[in-house]
């Protein structure tokens, strides 16, 4: 028996959904083509673009595709800053890889304070007021963290910056799908979120843009989302967008449930199993399918390896820097503890789990720890 347990990386496509978009990608046109058929393509793209848009409360003119969230954080960054003239940001310590790079990368020229966060996961809402200056323009904070599952104080955040002309931008891909989404609510500015987190396709993503902000485009070419992000739409991957984020959004109830019992259940048996653990960040301040753990005994590069041979798939943190196990920089920021950083685990659950894989995931841990254990012993 096998169990993936790493639905934080990606989620497996959603087949009911592949086979709608797959049969229904007839229009095959170039949106951008003046004729009939090209038409017909462009009432498709936007149809699927108000849809998208409806999901987060957001106009169709406010979403701008992407092939990614990778691309959309890069895209919210680096064209806010470039329509400004010596700007100052501020973002956190935890962001994903493409907030946090590309932030580190413009420090290198502007001014940009980065936040740590608290051991709950969560970064202080008062001192990031309190780092606002005059000429900031731009504040990232992501919604849910995607190694500890922390929710981030957004509302607090958003109060705060009513009274200041820094824009908010909030990386969602966590969120969606286990949490509301509605932008009006949240006070963002500009908001990512990707398809794959949520059983739909990889290789797409959106930026939403407030209408009105400014920003400057970062792929050039012809005037495709409104001259904010040039090359020829992929209608089928559009559609299929949608659809996966309209049965997220209204399946997100049951969804969750799910996800909580699944992560109850696996803390309750690491316990009853005495295996020894300790949970990073605050558990009642979390997203229902992220749960990131502190194993004292053991290295998370071995665990990791121990149980991939178990067939258990699970990751030391984002799945970007799963390659090489470093430090988490997010379990660092919080404890600054290098080795809880390299002993920690994430594991994250689905709706699509069910209790017998929970039991198979805390048996494999509990025979690893027991052969670690008895050679220590020896
Ligand atoms: C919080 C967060 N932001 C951004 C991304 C990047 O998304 P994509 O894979 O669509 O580029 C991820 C994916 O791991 C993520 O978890």
């Amino acid at each position: 028996m096998s169990v993936y347990v790493d639905y934080a990386a990606t989620t497996p496509f959603d087949k009911e959904i592949l086979e709608e978009a797959v049969n229904n990608a007839e229009n095959f046109g170039n949106p951008s083509s003046i004729h009939r058929i090209g038409k017909d393509a462009k009432a498709d793209l936007q149809k699927h673009r108000k849809r998208i848009a409806e999901c987060i409360n957001a106009k169709p003119n406010e979403i701008i595709l992407t092939s990614g969230a990778t691309e959309a954080n890069n895209l919210a960054i680096k064209g806010i800053s470039e329509a400004h003239d010596k700007p100052h940001f501020i973002t956190t310590d935890i962001e994903h890889a493409s907030v946090r790079t590309t932030y580190q990368n413009l420090s290198e020229e502007y001014d940009v304070t980065f936040l740590s966060a608290k051991e709950n996961g969560q970064i202080d809402a008062e001192e990031l007021k309190s780092s606002l200056k005059d000429n900031t323009v731009l504040v990232s904070v992501m919604m849910v963290n995607n190694e500890t599952g922390s929710m981030q104080p957004l509302y607090e955040i958003a109060e705060t910056l009513k009274e200041h002309k820094a824009l908010l931008h909030v990386d969602a891909v966590q969120g969606f799908g286990h949490m509301d989404i509605d932008v009006e609510n949240i006070g963002a500015d500009l908001l990512t979120l990707s398809g794959h987190k949520i059983y739909g396709p990889k290789g797409i993503g959106l930026l939403y843009l407030k209408e009105g902000i400014k920003l400057s485009a970062q792929i050039t070419g012809g005037s495709h989302e409104l001259s904010r992000r040039a090359g020829t739409e992929n209608i089928m991957w559009v559609h299929a967008f949608s659809l996966a984020m309209e049965k997220a959004a209204s399946e997100r109830s049951k969804r969750t449930i799910k996800e909580m019992q699944m992560k109850e259940r696996f803390l309750n048996e690491l316990t009853e199993k005495k295996i020894p653990f300790e949970v990073n960040g605050d558990v009642n301040n979390q997203s229902s399918h992220i749960v990131n753990i502190y194993f004292r005994w053991t290295e998370a590069e071995f665990l990791l390896t121990a149980l991939d041979m178990a067939g258990i798939y699970v990751s030391a943190g984002s799945a970007c820097n799963a390659g090489t196990v470093q430090p988490s920089h997010v379990i660092q920021s919080m404890y600054n503890d290098e080795k809880r950083a390299l002993q920690s685990i994430r594991f994250s659950f689905s709706h699509l789990m069910e209790e017998e894989d929970i039991s198979e995931i805390v048996n494999q841990l509990e025979k690893i720890y027991n052969r670690l254990y008895e050679r220590e012993m020896i």
